[in-house]
């Protein structure tokens, strides 16, 4: 590698930053992706993004649009400048559809961003989320929204993520007031206390009067009360606090804190600035080869997530590839590490919200769609130079569980084609029943979502038409010590044992309650939440 490359990559990956919004539905998500491309320059007005939610209100009309569009409008990766840096900001799909893509997702990001409402506190899907980043140890940064609305107290905020996420915190701005009476943050970082003003429904970036603490004007723009209020809440966060430690956040134990409004467009600039100080770099990632840093000199990436284009007449996948060491170019060649195959990336694609942009070249931090029809599986390594294998991606605990009927014998061989092949795709995981008598595949999902999509799809792609039986059961635990600890554990209350595709011993509950309780009464078993991919 000549020396102007080194630098060039050295210099594009200082500049990117990637991330992942975690949230649960009606946080802001939406709003505020809308508002950091509206500082990215990246849209011009509000509203841009918006569409996305109204499409994604009912599933029927996602499919169609899926049909009429012909490319996935559920995952989307902005790619935006903003100074001098570079931004991928992964989307995680909202609740309509939740599914394990959501999961995998976070496998290619390098930061979170954990969204609360600050009238709601943690709420269940952040909590999920929340855990898979735990698994990778990724930074987290808190951004609590709404605050021109009524909410909670700030400190009985901090205090939840602290002794429910078991994440310390580091407040770096500091709201004052809150609902009718929120008058601006104080920012920590810069000591200065930026004052809110209203805007025509936040279209365009606010501007705010910014003050230092001791600023005589102070008395004239707060009220005492609040004034007062701000610093006897400074002083404790001074005074028990613990100060910010860039390595606890990079390690995924500290959270910077940032309060705003996503909605008028308050805090949210603040938010971006220290972020893209503080956030992770395109990370080292495990291989077979060692770690690899970034600025490895040749090309490689992993495939985390499959789309299927819902237009049977074009049955294109396209699979998203998380680059992660050297600089990727158009039309180069590349070898497929599962497979041993070369494959040449001809028609590389960008995505920005629901239109894809040709791309010549990427860097780390990067994510590219490639079309490759039955090419790729969730997890592969792509690579060029040396054969490099990335770890895979693990299976989700799911949720939602189905046996999957098909009614007409005849099309036996379509129905069996189909469903290894989506699962295969990774559309939906796929257990059985312990009894040999009943042959029928069970669905095992993170979301309602995925079920439907795959008798959606077995029908428009397959020409095999099912129906479901819902199973009663919505947690699942694989037991990682094998079939002779669930044989001498026994029947279980209010729990079947199932098999994974790889005859792996599953244990399925009705609820949490009955998993503690057979925690309880089974020492012996050793349960995990999470499955390696395809072992
Ligand atoms: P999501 O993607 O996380 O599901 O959330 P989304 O941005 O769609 O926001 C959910 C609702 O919360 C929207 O209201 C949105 O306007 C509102 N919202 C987001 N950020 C803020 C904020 O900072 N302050 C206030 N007060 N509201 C906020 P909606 O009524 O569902 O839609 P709309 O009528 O506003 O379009």
């Amino acid at each position: 590698m000549t020396q102007t490359i080194a630098t060039e990559l050295q210099l594009e990956v200082a500049r990117r930053r990637n991330f992942a919004i975690i949230s649960h539905p009606d946080a802001g998500k939406t709003t505020l992706t809308e508002k950091l491309l509206l500082y990215g320059g990246a849209i011009h007005e509000a509203g841009a993004v918006k569409s996305r939610r109204e499409q994604r209100n009912a599933t029927s009309d996602w499919m169609e649009l899926e049909k009429q569009r012909g490319i996935s409008i559920t995952s989307t990766v902005l790619q935006f400048a903003y100074s001098d840096f570079q931004i991928n900001l992964l989307d995680t799909p909202g609740h309509q559809d939740f599914s394990e893509d959501t999961y995998r997702t976070l496998a290619a990001a390098d930061n979170a961003v954990m969204l609360i409402d600050a009238a709601k506190g943690l709420e269940p899907q952040t909590r999920k989320l929340f855990e898979v980043c735990k698994l990778r140890s990724l930074p987290i940064f808190t951004f609590i929204n709404k605050l021109d609305r009524p909410g909670r107290e700030p400190l009985e905020l901090i205090d939840e993520i602290e002794q429910e996420l078991g994440l310390q915190t580091y407040p770096v701005n500091w709201p004052i007031g809150m609902g009718d009476r929120f008058k601006g943050v104080y920012d920590r970082r810069m000591q200065k206390i930026h004052l809110f003003q209203r805007t025509a429904h936040g279209k365009k970036a606010a501007t705010s009067t910014v003050v230092d603490l001791g600023d005589p004007r102070i008395e004239e723009l707060l009220e005492q009360e609040l004034y007062f209020q701000l610093k006897d809440e400074l002083e404790i966060l001074e005074g028990v606090g613990p100060d910010l430690d860039l390595e606890l956040v990079r390690a995924g134990q500290m959270t910077p804190v940032f309060f705003g409004s996503a909605m008028t467009n308050f805090g949210v600039q603040l938010f971006l600035d220290a972020f893209l100080d503080y956030a992770q770099y395109p990370e080292t990632r495990r291989s077979s080869a060692g770690s690899l840093d970034p600025t490895y000199p040749e090309f490689t990436g992993f495939v985390f997530k499959l789309q299927a284009n819902m237009d049977p007449k074009h049955r294109d996948r396209v699979a998203f590839v998380r680059v992660c060491t050297g600089k990727f170019e158009r039309d180069m060649t590349v070898n497929h590490a599962r497979t041993g195959k070369t494959v040449r990336l001809s028609r590389p694609q960008k995505l920005f919200a629901q239109d894809r942009e040709s791309v010549d070249t990427a860097y780390p931090g990067d994510i590219i769609g490639l079309n490759n029809p039955g090419t790729f599986a969730i997890g592969d390594t792509v690579y060029c130079g040396q054969k490099i294998v990335y770890d895979g991606i693990p299976c989700f605990s799911p949720e939602i569980f189905a046996y999957l009927i098909n009614p007409n014998p005849s099309k036996f061989k379509q129905f069996n084609k189909g469903v290894t092949e989506l699962r295969e795709e990774g559309a939906v995981q796929i257990m059985y029943s312990t009894n040999e008598a009943r042959r029928d595949p069970i669905l095992a999902a993170v979301g309602q979502l995925q079920i439907e999509v795959v008798q959606y799809r077995l029908e428009a792609e397959y020409g095999v038409q099912t129906r479901t039986e819902a199973l009663p059961y919505s947690v699942a635990r694989w037991v990682t010590n094998g079939w002779d600890a669930v044989e001498k554990a026994g029947r279980m209350f209010n729990a079947i044992t199932v098999k994974d595709n790889w005859d792996r011993p599953v244990l399925l509950f009705r609820n949490r309650w009955n998993l503690d309780q057979a925690i309880a009464d089974h020492p012996d078993l050793q349960l995990s939440n999470i499955a390696p991919i395809g072992t």
